[in-house]
């Protein structure tokens, strides 16, 4: 009977880019998803952008455009860069949604009528500058276990405690810089601590990976808290019925999502979502994501899904996170890498075969090694892969009309049904989500092809008149093994199996590479991948860099010609210059910033307080010939968030960036604090 499977991979957030760490899940749930397909099931993958919560909302402020803007100009960027690495979700959807709007609902309406969501009053930070109950991850202050400065308000990176944000001392809003105050806010819990028993046997049922039911284990034997699925406006999300200014948390309405797109997918294609999501369906549902995600898709979505009558799903298969040359991802060492920048200079098939070659079903991290990565494609797929049609393909098209062989060789048969013999060895590979060992399997057969090829010689015998007939056969033979190679690649280089399809005139199926293709008119070959160089790997690395700084470096020009002087700017009205705040400051301080080549670290005083300032201006100052400097800032410019810290101003510099900047100075006689007219 065929398998009825939905595929999911986790929600990317809607507010920024796609990159090589996000594509390392999408590459292995898009080989699962293809492989299953190819094996003859029905597979589909729903998907969508996770367009909730906090950083969304912050993130479009902070470009002045709605959250509304921000997401679809997000998700049309995803789907471009889904399309062009080759993933293929059956439908790409986003939480935000009038369908998973009505599913959380639902849901949420069968967990409190079943009695499981709680209300309880807390005290929450609220920042009483911006009006809002502080997120954790928006206060900073110093441990309460080990006093380090400068932790989030849900663990400590030092001490690797866990607390809650009340609990850090002296708290700093990142969102406005100032103190935040307690304050009683009632929140909706969902009562997780009730469904331990049912967890426990859940995650010991054969759904997880061992590493990850024992991790869980921990988690359930120390006993569930209830979970907060509730947060204060202003938020962007969907607002929770009956209780005004309440909104449902992100990680509430994200895993229903998956629902939600799949929904979206039936009602355009004419089939009930239900038949797959009611408890006993008998179709597949796997979910593919981070171990860093685990908990919320191995406790709270079952428990959701039982008490609000859905199925839970067979499999959650968790993957390591990915490191590069052996460290995070690091956008100062131009490795933190986006899908559109490895576009712009690579093969996606290059990482999809990279990725493939390296993962198994464990939960480890992956490294991407990028001499590694170059050997490997060049000697694997050029060297060893595609070799086989390039070497035989030409006396094919030459010499023989474009005809294979009338029969295959009778001496010959033996040995491809040997080769056919491994398919369900690497079909079994694939299913365990072990494609590295996949990708070993395959690649011994091109080198028994290559091997085959080197000591048939066609190259020699095609001068010969008697051996007309021989080399014909030796290419039969050869492409024949391409065409199996490439089959058994399909899920991970779809675009050379396109290629080759038209390249031997033929689909690449399962089912037909049961008889070798024989008396059959193949096309002329056209070089189907080409060698990665190192050259591009470095352009990948130098376009990362690049676009890693607050501005392009500029080579430094001596007299500008009007070419390089940017145009004036749209008139404004005088009301919008006085909004301005332009103050007189005293840099009393310069130092560079760690991890950042372009940031300078600035203290300045401006008379009432003393500013914390991040100013892209390390090319053109040494931080010493700054202090004691009298500049001008912009003084009430939202305080901004960076990776650093908090930047709480800007200073105004002149010229196109790099060492061509010159900040600003008043004459002799303005002191710091004054205004600036
Ligand atoms: O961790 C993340 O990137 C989340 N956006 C994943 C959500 S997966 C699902 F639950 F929606
Ligand atoms: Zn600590």
């Amino acid at each position: 009977m065929t398998r009825q499977i939905l595929v999911t991979a986790a929600l990317p957030y809607a507010n920024g880019p796609l990159h090589i760490g996000h594509l390392l899940e999408h590459i292995q749930t898009d080989i699962w998803v293809r492989y299953q397909r190819l094996a003859g099931n029905h597979c589909t993958w729903v998907w969508a952008d996770d367009a909730h919560g906090t950083p969304i909302m912050l993130r479009a402020q902070a470009e002045g455009i709605s959250p509304e803007a921000l997401i679809e100009k997000v998700k049309a960027s995803h789907e471009a860069d889904i399309q062009d690495f080759l993933l293929s979700p059956n439908v790409f959807h986003t939480t935000h949604s009038e369908e998973n709007r009505e599913l959380a609902t639902l849901i949420y309406n069968r967990l409190n009528d079943g009695g499981h969501i709680v209300k309880r009053t807390i005290k929450q930070l609220f920042d009483e500058q911006e009006s809002m109950f502080l997120p954790d991850r928006y206060v900073k202050g110093e441990c309460p276990n080990c006093n380090s400065a400068d932790q989030y308000g849900d663990n400590c990176e030092k001490c690797s405690a866990t607390y809650d944000a009340t609990e850090l001392k002296n708290p700093i809003s990142q969102v406005s810089g100032k103190t935040p105050v307690l304050k009683d806010s009632e929140q909706y819990f969902f009562a997780l601590s009730k469904f331990g028993d049912m967890l426990k046997a859940w995650t010991t049922s054969g759904t997880l990976q061992n590493e990850v039911a024992n991790k869980l284990k921990e988690w359930l034997d120390s006993g569930l808290q209830d979970w907060d699925i509730s947060r204060n406006a202003p938020y962007f999300g969907f607002e929770i019925p009956n209780a005004p200014g309440k909104y449902f948390y992100v990680w509430l309405d994200a895993p229903i999502g998956y629902i939600a797109a799949h929904k979206h997918l039936g009602d355009k294609e004419g089939f009930d979502y239900l038949d797959t999501w009611k408890p006993d369906s008998d179709h597949e549902v796997y979910h593919f994501i981070g171990k860093d995600i685990a908990n919320f898709h191995c406790l709270f979505w079952p428990a959701m899904l039982e008490n609000a009558g859905f199925r839970k799903p067979n499999g959650v298969f968790c993957h390591g996170f990915l490191t590069v040359d052996g460290a995070k991802m690091s956008k100062s060492r131009g490795t933190s890498i986006t899908a559109r920048t490895w576009l712009d200079h690579m093969s996606p098939e290059y990482l999809r075969y990279y990725y493939a070659a390296k993962l198994n079903d464990s939960v480890t991290d992956l490294n991407l090694n990028l001499e590694d990565f170059i050997t490997r494609v060049n000697s694997d797929l050029v060297g060893k892969v595609v070799n086989i049609a390039s070497r035989c393909a030409g006396f094919i098209t030459k010499k023989f009309d474009g005809k294979l062989s009338t029969d295959y060789p009778a001496a010959e048969q033996n040995n491809y049904d040997q080769m056919i013999s491994t398919q369900q060895i690497i079909l079994d590979y694939y299913e365990q989500r072990e494609f590295g060992k996949a990708m070993r399997e395959i690649m011994l057969l091109a080198e028994h092809a290559n091997t085959y090829i080197n000591d048939a010689e066609p190259w020699v015998k095609i001068k010969q008149d008697d051996q007309q007939q021989a080399v014909q056969d030796i290419c039969t033979v050869s492409l024949n093994y391409y065409r199996l190679i490439i089959t058994f690649l399909s899920p991970v280089l779809p675009e050379l199996a396109t290629k080759t399809e038209k390249f031997l005139n033929t689909k690449l199926t399962l089912e037909s590479l049961k008889s070798p293709l024989v008396n059959h008119s193949i096309n002329a070959y056209k070089p189907m991948m080409m060698r990665v160089e190192d050259k591009q790997v470095q352009a990948v690395l130098e376009a990362t860099k690049e676009s890693a700084g607050p501005e392009a470096a500029a080579p430094a020009s001596q007299a500008a010609s009007t070419q390089d002087i940017p145009p004036i700017m749209d008139t404004i009205e005088i009301d919008d210059f006085s909004k301005l705040d332009f103050r007189i400051a005293c840099i009393v301080d310069a130092q560079p910033v760690e991890g950042a080549d372009k940031l300078l670290q600035l203290t300045l005083d401006i008379g009432l307080e003393q500013r914390n300032v991040f100013a892209g201006i390390k090319s053109a100052y040494k931080p010493e010939d700054l202090i004691g400097r009298h500049t001008v800032m912009i003084a009430n410019l939202k305080p901004r968030k960076m990776r650093f810290g908090l930047s709480e101003g800007m200073v105004l510099a002149a010229g196109p960036g790099g060492s061509d900047l010159y900040i600003l100075s008043p004459d002799e006689g303005a002191t710091p604090g004054m205004r600036v007219k």
